[in-house]
């Protein structure tokens, strides 16, 4: 035990050995805040009820082939419903905290708040708030978790118009003015790589687009500008009587390097990560983009055949508004990939967003948490989040997103897997803590089985399985609730 405190104490640890060897016996600092984690248009369902207006998932899962299965989200978990029943699962937990997400088209149904509220929608969040509150649990609430009225896709385009930037900042507002006396942590986008690479660039999710080359930069661009905009009205306009705090939620696989000796390989898996996290993190933190995303894709780029001006530019004045909008920083993290540069002969799969040039590999001895692109790496946690802290000044994070799956047609309800998978990775951040790292809180993802986008329900992420056949969306606990429930209560791994 004294060895495996002197390794971990000195930062110097083996990544092919995290199993037993290096595992860090302690507590995490008191006040950590341990949570569970939804989104509207995974778990509400409801889509069409009390007013609520379309968003372009309602309308891209209703075309075909868009989803394994060509399911929906039109009921999903009845999340809607169930807000009382879902709560008390969460206090048996004795969560601190419940990250879900507003739905901006159940509240604005055209997405312009000058159009019409509307108020049932409202009332829901607000008995969500409230239930939340008097069950001493914090909310944690996402603006935007994907489902952008549809709208504002059909008659402006969406991300790729810049007047996203008011229409966003218009409606956040309302949420500040209706909820923000007892809101306190908001989070403006979750997960704005996916939104802009897989919405615009792949068009695996909505709206489906598939602009080659540009859509993703420049979808990006407006989501920097939008969330500094929100931050900035925040500031001025109800931080003071409010006192909450604005982050954004940014989601990334770690980038290791397959030789850590190999500069090649290091140059590589950092721009692996710039080209994801710096992507967002960077003009936050420090104002602009990355300088290897502009020597890639940007104006003054010289690699021929890349360089072909992608990359939108900010203007001066934007660069010094946009830095420094980030009161903490969401992070969601489920895997690794070793990194190394573009056809290395046995690399498994090379990123599909190919601008960044490079292979992703998976070590086959990783262990499998639930899916072909999900591997069991906890080490990787370690890295990344003291890669945040390096990059970005130490900024406060909390962790928005991290869990294992399993299949639909897994109906065993004694998940070992998870249990490991949230043990080592939880563990790994206890590490990173101790490393310096300001890791405020934890969120499991999720608390219940529901719709996995593109994945339909074959993905099951839930601590709670949920029986999307029965007519009532039945939630029976896996077995890892005990045993984050054991995390809980112990706040950690006391020895
Ligand atoms: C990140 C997304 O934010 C979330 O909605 C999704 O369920 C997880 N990744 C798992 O794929």
């Amino acid at each position: 035990f004294a060895l495996a405190l002197w390794v971990c104490a000195t930062g110097d640890f083996d990544r092919t050995k995290n199993e037993i060897g290096s595992f860090y016996y302690g507590t995490f600092p008191t006040g950590f805040s341990w949570g569970a984690g939804s989104s509207a248009y995974q778990t509400e369902g409801a889509w069409d009820k009390e007013g609520k207006g379309m968003s372009i998932w309602d309308i891209f899962c209703h075309k075909k082939e868009k989803t394994s299965l060509n399911v929906t989200g039109d009921s999903s978990c009845e999340g809607y419903y169930k807000v009382k029943e879902d709560i008390s699962l969460m206090k048996d937990m004795k969560l601190n905290h419940y990250s879900f997400s507003i739905s901006w088209p159940r509240i604005i149904p055209s997405g312009i708040k000058s159009d019409k509220v509307n108020e049932k929608g409202i009332q829901h969040y607000d008995n969500l708030i409230n239930f939340l509150l008097e069950n001493r649990i914090t909310p944690i609430v996402t603006l935007y978790h994907w489902d952008l009225p549809h709208a504002l896709e059909d008659k402006y385009g969406g991300w790729q118009n810049s007047s996203m930037v008011n229409f966003f900042n218009d409606y956040t507002s309302l949420c500040f003015e209706r909820f923000g006396n007892r809101v306190k942590y908001w989070i403006t986008f979750n997960d704005p790589w996916s939104m802009a690479v897989e919405g615009y660039e792949s068009g695996e999710h909505a709206p489906g687009l598939r602009l080659k080359g540009t859509g993703a930069y420049k979808a990006a661009h407006n989501i920097i500008k939008a969330h500094a905009a929100v931050w900035h009205t925040y500031d001025t306009q109800w931080r003071d009587t409010q006192k909450g705090m604005v982050g954004i939620s940014l989601s990334t696989h770690w980038g290791e390097p397959v030789d850590i000796m190999n500069d090649m390989d290091i140059e590589a898996a950092d721009r692996y990560m710039q080209f994801n996290l710096g992507w967002f993190a960077t003009p936050l933190f420090n104002g602009d983009y990355p300088q290897v995303m502009k020597e890639y894709v940007g104006k003054k780029s010289t690699r021929q055949g890349l360089g072909d001006s992608r990359l939108p530019s900010f203007l001066p004045q934007e660069k010094s508004y946009i830095k420094g909008t980030c009161d903490f920083l969401g992070i969601g993290h489920f895997t690794t990939r070793y990194i190394t540069e573009k056809n290395y002969p046995s690399s498994r799969s090379s990123s599909y967003f190919t601008d960044s040039d490079l292979a992703e590999l998976v070590d086959p001895q990783w262990p499998n948490a639930g899916s072909e692109w999900l591997y069991s790496v906890p080490w990787g946690f370690r890295q990344l989040l003291n890669f945040v802290k390096s990059q970005y000044g130490n900024p406060m994070i909390y962790v928005t997103e991290n869990g294992a799956l399993e299949k639909m047609v897994c109906t065993d309800l004694c998940d070992e897997w998870r249990m490991l998978y949230l043990r080592d990775y939880i563990n790994e951040i206890l590490k990173a803590i101790n490393d310096g790292v300001n890791v405020k809180g934890y969120t499991v993802w999720s608390l219940l089985d529901k719709f996995e986008w593109d994945e339909g329900y074959s993905e099951r992420f839930g601590l709670y399985y949920v029986d999307f056949r029965s007519k009532n969306k039945t939630r029976y606990p896996k077995a890892s609730v005990q045993y984050y429930k054991h995390i809980i209560n112990s706040n950690g791994f006391p020895s």
